[in-house]
């Protein structure tokens, strides 16, 4: 067997509070297929890293008094815990904000400027005058320009749903500082994402021959369409500046000027496997080269497929890397059917989840039970949660053992039989099965592994009911005969 070299990640959380069930729905899909991966003998990797950088924590840092750097220290610790106490196992769990990122981002903005994908011109941003600062479209707010509501945010109305510039919004104010925003114009630095819509266009619908031979497609079938509707709607040079004061790091040449939060971030994708690789001894190069034999894979949710299928690629590719061999897409967790939801009381934290003493497996077995490889959300009942880990966990599968464990530590000193000889073929069957669940684990089909699985759990009851331990147990003769039920 091929063993296949492969890294894995998550996306990187933002650093300014905990993680919440639905940051551990992603972690405990890609978790899944990292363990799957490794058991099967495959090199691979899991790294993932705190998001820290821009104006939003700036300025969660200032509003508590503390430096930006503190803030995310203080995040970094709580997100590392949370993923801890949900049994995650990274390999490398890294921070944007680190000296290798700074690196790799600048070097790659170095070459896409060599290869003259970067441009630069002057734009009009609303300013806080009192601040001395450009105001992402969340920091702005002011009436609605459709419907006048109040207190609505720069970029769309939670009112009537309209979608707008903040310079369209009336009686526009800074969330910051209060003060009335001004026009004021700034030299920014884009990305020229149209000249990469070739490059696009093959690899969205492309794929990549895995070491082993078998074809990867880059992307699931309903990512396909969106940015099969995206590339054909014409893509726009991609911003990847903000001006000072920012939390982030300095373009080359350009002081005052920052990279925008989402130009760093994947690159520390590659940061926290860096890292890894100098702990390891691994060739990080290797890993990144363009004609690499190596697998790289991203699971995210839908929300971000944009920067993760079109300017990740692009940009990976256009400074003379490897492209991702898959970006794999999820949906949002729900509860009962609805967001989660602070005023509701259905805002589960990770932090919140597990002080409650409840046992990190359920939850990894609630959700593995409703994953599939698309792009569908996942509802959270917890009449549903708490039936599913009864009947399936406890009724099924922990059964089996509690069946046989009795006898086996009571009569057989802890010691399994020899020899099974007389079951060859329950267990030929069940061996039989490896495959089809180790075909569905690899396409990310948990939902059918576990329904598979649990078949074998009820074909193992009915041989213990068939059997009857309890019986033989009680037989003169039959000791040879209940060690090997058991
Ligand atoms: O949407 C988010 O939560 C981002 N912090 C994800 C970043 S993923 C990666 F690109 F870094
Ligand atoms: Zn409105």
């Amino acid at each position: 067997m091929t063993t296949r070299k492969i890294l894995v990640t998550s996306a990187l959380p933002y650093a300014n509070a905990g993680l919440h069930l639905g940051h551990m729905l992603e972690q405990i899909q890609t978790d899944i297929w990292v363990r799957f991966q490794k058991m099967r003998g495959h090199e691979c990797y899991y790294v993932c890293a705190d998001d820290t950088h821009g104006a939003p924590i700036m300025l969660a840092a200032e509003k508590r008094g503390i430096t930006p750097e503190q803030l995310i220290a203080e995040v970094e610790a709580l997100h590392v815990a949370d993923s801890q106490g949900f049994l995650i196992g990274h390999d490398s769990y890294y921070s944007t904000n680190s000296p290798e990122n700074k690196e790799l981002a600048q070097q790659m903005y170095r070459a896409l400027r060599a290869d003259n994908k970067i441009t630069s011109r002057t734009i009009e941003q609303l300013f806080d005058p009192e601040k001395q600062m450009f105001l992402p479209d969340r920091f702005v707010k002011g009436e609605c320009p459709k419907c006048s509501a109040k207190d609505q945010y720069g970029d769309n109305c939670e009112v009537c749903g309209a979608t707008y510039n903040p310079t369209e919004l009336k009686n526009p104010y800074s969330a910051v500082s209060g003060a009335t925003p001004v026009l004021k114009t700034s030299e920014h630095y884009f990305f020229r994402l149209g000249e990469c819509a070739d490059f696009l266009r093959d690899w969205t619908s492309g794929n990549t021959t895995r070491a082993d031979g078998v074809v990867q497609p880059h992307l699931q079938p309903e990512s396909l369409n969106k940015m099969n509707e995206w590339i054909g709607g014409g893509l726009q040079d991609w911003d990847i500046s903000r001006d000072a004061p920012y939390f982030g790091f300095e373009i080359p040449d350009a002081p005052g000027k920052y990279f925008y939060v989402w130009l760093d971030a994947p690159i520390g994708y590659m940061a926290s496997f860096k890292k890894l690789c100098a702990q390891l001894n691994l060739d990080f190069d290797a890993w990144f080269k363009p004609d690499t034999d190596t697998e790289m894979y991203h699971f995210i949710g839908k929300d971000i497929l944009y920067f993760h299928a079109l300017f990740w690629p692009a940009t990976l590719k256009f400074s003379g890397m490897r492209a991702p061999t898959g970006v794999f897409a999820h949906g949002f967790l729900t509860v009962d059917g609805q967001k989660m939801s602070k005023s509701r009381g259905t805002f589960i934290t990770a932090k919140s989840y597990l002080e409650c003493g409840l046992n990190p497996e359920w939850m990894r077995y609630y959700i593995a039970g409703k994953l599939n490889s698309r792009i569908e959300d996942i509802d959270l009942n917890l009449g549903d949660f708490v039936a599913r880990v009864n009947s399936d966990v406890v009724g099924k599968y922990v059964n089996i053992a509690s069946r046989a464990a009795g006898f086996i530590t009571k009569r057989f000193g802890g010691k399994l039989a020899d020899s099974v000889e007389d079951e060859t073929r329950l267990l030929g069957n069940i061996a039989h099965e490896a495959d089809n669940i180790a075909a569905a684990f690899e396409a990310r089909e948990y939902a059918k592994a576990l329904r598979e699985i649990m078949g074998i759990a009820d074909v193992v009851n009915a041989y213990v009911d068939a059997n009857k331990p309890w019986e033989l147990a009680k037989q003169e003769g039959q000791e040879a005969r209940l060690h090997e039920v058991c």
